[in-house]
């Protein structure tokens, strides 16, 4: 894994918005995936400045994010869907088409699954994946326990999980729902190139454990280490000692 170490969160926001902005201009058909969270915040505002200030064209980009709430409608308010619409697809060109989203209001939430997973080969694989990382390791919504799911799949949210998702639900932790619908492991680690970003001290414990520990399922960022193409992005609070 390659590791970069930012002085500040607003460096490393800009660092990457130039490298998603690059791979564009290199590939305008790009096949990106994309994380939500607090994190992303700042990146989504320097990428929405860089592609303005550079003209970048995303008509022919596709994107996949990589999870979504199950019983929120999308775009409803406190959907990972409202959310990339505010922080992203309402400043550039993408055509609403080319955004992939898992719905997790749809009636059988199995076949949404498949669908995603067919989504996504049939765009011919994701090219550049953004991760953020939860407390608790979790990458996507792919929670640490005794086993990982390789495919697009439903899962339970642990609490800590729940919990760091309030501010999408005005901080109500009653309205955080207590499921979500994910990429699976494999479908991350099929990615041609991934970048995860973590700010803040909160993050060091899970970053410590991902970049040095044993790769294990109680943390699943661990099965990073055995991705070929992986940039980890730091802000100095995130950095281990
Ligand atoms: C959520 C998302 C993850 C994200 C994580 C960390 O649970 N499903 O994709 O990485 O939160 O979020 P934050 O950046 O708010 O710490």
């Amino acid at each position: 894994m390659i590791i970069q170490t930012f002085e500040y969160d607003t460096a490393l926001a800009g660092a990457l918005a130039t490298r998603v902005i690059d791979a564009i201009d290199r590939q305008p058909n790009l096949v990106l995936g994309l994380p939500t969270g607090r994190t992303p915040l700042l990146f989504y505002a320097a990428l929405r400045d860089e592609s303005r200030a550079r003209g970048t064209d995303w008509s022919r980009v596709r994107t996949f994010n990589l999870d979504e709430f199950v019983g929120v409608a999308p775009g409803a308010p406190g959907s990972y869907r409202a959310y990339m619409q505010r922080e992203l697809f309402d400043a550039v060109n993408i055509p609403p088409a080319a955004v992939g989203f898992l719905d997790g209001s749809a009636a059988d939430l199995d076949a949404e699954c498949g669908r995603y997973e067919r989504a996504i080969a049939t765009a011919g694989g994701i090219d550049l994946l953004i991760l953020g990382i939860g407390t608790n390791g979790h990458i996507g919504f792919n929670e640490p326990g005794p086993g990982l799911q390789p495919h697009t799949h439903r899962v339970g949210l642990l609490p800590a999980t729940r919990a760091g998702n309030r501010a999408w639900f005005g901080g109500d932790l009653d309205r955080v729902p207590g499921e979500a619908l994910s990429m699976g492991m494999a479908t991350i680690m099929h990615a041609r190139a991934i970048v995860l970003m973590a700010t803040g001290a909160g993050k060091v414990p899970a970053v410590e454990r991902m970049l040095r520990g044993p790769i294990t399922t109680e943390l699943p960022a661990t099965f990073l280490q055995l991705h070929r193409d992986v940039t980890v992005m730091l802000d100095r609070a995130a950095s281990p000692r």
